[in-house]
């Protein structure tokens, strides 16, 4: 049987309407998933979603009247949409007020409750009024007090349930550790993980799993108290696993096959809830449901798009419409740039000119220019047929494109490409494909077939180059897949339109991946044009 890759990203809020930081974060998960696709190697399982409970949302739906399931639905609508018009191509969709995911959330409160991990406290402490919630000292301004941004504070009694954190502390600790050594690290990038440590370091308390009806009505009915509602995150986490199959009344071993197959997760989430959600409350959450340690998933931490250096956000009124990218460049053209322009891990700064020069000088004048011309001069110098075969090709001229040789480690080649997109970095990956357009437009310049064709006698040099450029540009398109399907899917059918030849898996798993002569070639359809204005 395959092995199942199972890709998971956060599961939106549905306070407000998807901005581009989401778009990035589902693109980056899409990419990721549709290179394990290829080759149909794999099975992939990749499930996104919509986290639809919570106080924010509550207080959105009252400040407009109406129902809070109201509400989610309409927010719920506008990722679904857009997640269709950025072609991000998930198997599952995570909503959490799914009742399958209610029931699964209720199963695992009961179960821990039941074996004592969840226990009743009262809780003495400052509370903001505005903020509704309790604050600790590290809510604290400079100068000891709690600062405005608060509102009314004031001191509050009240009883809750908590989950047992502070005591797994150690087992968290040796947890990262034994990853890190074992060179399959808890966090990627690794950078990530002293961060964690330290934040694991000063894990002090339990975690609060319920809120009071009387001060928030919208989330899931703890089973065993039904005056209490469950804390947005220890609920939102758990699509995780509700949504993969995971049975609650059964220990790790006994899940289904299907479960079984597809856990553990690699979930894509924001630098921002690293800590403390999914670095320390979910693998605790996991491991007390008796999940072992060699099942822990691992996060991919991904950096944030920022503008001008400041985080977007709806109260700085800088927050960037993914819809309108989409509307005015096409999706393609926004998932490029999302995917080019940030490296996995860091930071980068959103700019439409960027995504305007990103699409002009990657696409269009290099890889689009590139193919173009190929195709025409196909037609052009040999009536719109391979005359060859690329086995024949290569032979009459080696060593002219290194990087179309297997084991090649240059720029351009498939083993630079593959160790990128494996190390979910599809930034540099891009850029060995642009690498790799780049040497072959170099090529035209620098053997110019059409003063080739000029002269009879150099008719096997001229035919080995076309063909060698039309393999290229094969390789090519089936590399820029993850990221741009439609382009690449075009391409493919330009270069080898019959739909033999253009069968992907065909031809990255059939050790051949040569096009075979007499095939016929397409006549150019510009794919990028070029965005002027
Ligand atoms: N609902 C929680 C996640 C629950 S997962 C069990 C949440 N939602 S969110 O809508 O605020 O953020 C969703 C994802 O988008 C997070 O991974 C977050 O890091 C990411 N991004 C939000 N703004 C972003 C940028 N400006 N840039 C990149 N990604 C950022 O957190």
């Amino acid at each position: 049987m395959a092995r199942t890759f199972f890709i998971t990203t956060a599961i939106d809020y549905t306070n407000s309407a998807p901005h581009l930081g989401h778009a990035y974060e589902k693109v980056l998960a899409d990419v990721i998933a549709r290179h394990h696709r290829r080759g149909h190697k794999e099975t992939v399982f990749f499930m996104t979603g919509v986290d639809q409970h919570g106080q924010k949302v509550q207080q959105s739906a009252a400040k407009m009247g109406i129902a809070p399931e109201e509400f989610v639905a309409g927010v719920t609508d506008q990722f679904v949409t857009l997640w269709d018009k950025l072609d991000v191509h998930y198997d599952v969709w995570a909503a959490t007020t799914d009742p399958l995911h209610k029931r699964c959330v209720q199963g695992i409160l009961q179960r821990l409750y039941d074996e004592g991990k969840i226990y009743k406290d009262r809780q003495i402490g400052f509370y903001s009024v505005r903020q509704e919630q309790f604050l600790t000292d590290k809510d604290r301004n400079e100068a000891g007090e709690f600062g405005q941004e608060w509102g009314e504070v004031e001191k509050r009694e009240e009883e809750n349930y908590y989950f047992q954190l502070a005591r797994e502390k150690q087992w968290l600790l040796d947890l990262i550790d034994k990853r890190s050594r074992a060179g399959t690290p808890f966090v990627v990038p690794d950078f990530r993980t002293a961060e964690l440590r330290n934040a694991v370091e000063k894990l002090g308390g339990d975690l609060c799993v319920s809120r009071p009806k009387s001060r928030l009505s919208w989330g899931i009915e703890l089973p065993f108290d039904a005056e209490y509602v469950n804390y947005v995150w220890f609920d939102a986490l758990t699509n995780y696993i509700s949504f993969a199959g995971y049975d609650p009344s059964k220990s790790f071993e006994n899940q289904s096959a299907e479960f079984r197959a597809r856990w553990p997760a690699l979930h894509v989430i924001g630098k921002d809830i690293l800590v403390p959600a999914h670095g320390i409350y979910w693998p605790i959450m996991l491991h007390a449901l008796g999940f072992p340690d060699e099942q822990m998933p691992t996060l991919l931490v991904h950096g944030w798009w920022n503008i001008s250096g400041a985080k977007m956000s709806k109260s700085l009124g800088n927050v960037v419409d993914p819809y309108e990218l989409v509307r005015k460049y096409g999706a393609e053209a926004l998932r490029y740039y999302l995917m080019r322009g940030i490296a996995t891990g860091a930071d980068a700064d959103f700019s439409e000119e960027r995504l305007v020069e990103f699409f002009n000088n990657r696409l269009a004048n290099n890889i689009g220019n590139l193919l173009n011309r190929t195709l025409n001069m196909l037609h052009r110098f040999c009536g719109g047929v391979l005359p060859i075969g690329y086995a024949e090709a290569r032979k009459r001229q080696p060593g002219v494109l290194p990087f179309l040789e297997p084991d090649n480690d240059g720029p351009g080649s498939e083993l630079r490409y593959k160790r990128w997109m494996d190390r979910n970095d599809p930034a540099n990956a891009l850029e060995e494909i642009e690498l790799a357009a780049t040497s072959c437009n170099e090529l035209i310049e620098h053997r110019k077939p059409w003063a080739l064709a000029a002269d009879e006698t150099r008719r096997e040099e001229l035919e080995a180059i076309l063909v060698l450029l039309a393999q290229a540009i094969r390789v090519i398109a089936v590399r820029l897949g993850p990221v741009l399907p439609e382009a690449s899917a075009a391409m493919v059918s330009q270069i080898s339109p019959d739909p033999k030849i253009a069968d992907e898996a065909a031809f990255i798993n059939e050790g051949g991946r040569a096009l075979q002569p007499n095939q016929l070639v397409a006549k150019p359809k510009p794919l990028f044009p070029r965005i002027e204005g």
